[in-house]
C-alpha cells in the first residue's frame, strides 16, 4: 500500500528551483513548477550527482555532471548520456504540508 512521508513545508519548495529533502529514509528531488511540486530521486541515473545542485529550466532538470536532463514530471531522460529514466514520486500538499509517497 501507498506510504506518505512528510517531506517539507510547502512554502520551503522554491519557485522555479530545486531542493533535497529527507523522506523516508531516502533523497528526494523536489522542484517547484508554475505553482505545481514534482519530486524524484535526487540521485542522477548516470552517476554520482545530485540533482539539487543542478540547473532547472521549466520542467527540466539538468545534471551538474554531464548535463543530462529528465524530465521532472514523468522522470524522463530527455538527452544523452542518460539512458537510464528517474524514479518519481508522486506528490500531496495537505495543510501546507509537502507528503511524498514512497
Ligand atoms: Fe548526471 Fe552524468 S551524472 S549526466
Amino acid at each position: 500500500s501507498t506510504q506518505w512521508i512528510k517531506a517539507v513545508a510547502r512554502d520551503e519548495v522554491p519557485e522555479d528551483d530545486v531542493i533535497a529533502v529527507q523522506a523516508g529514509g531516502r533523497e528526494i528531488a523536489l522542484y517547484g513548477v508554475d505553482g505545481e511540486v514534482y519530486a524524484t530521486a535526487n540521485l542522477c541515473t548516470h552517476g554520482n550527482a545530485r540533482l539539487c545542485d543542478g540547473f532547472l529550466m521549466g520542467h527540466e532538470i539538468e545534471c551538474p555532471l554531464h548535463q543530462g536532463r529528465f524530465d521532472v514530471r514523468d522522470g524522463r531522460a530527455l538527452c544523452s548520456p542518460l539512458r537510464e529514466n528517474i524514479a518519481t514520486y508522486p506528490v500531496r500538499i495537505e495543510d501546507g504540508v509537502v507528503f511524498v509517497a514512497l
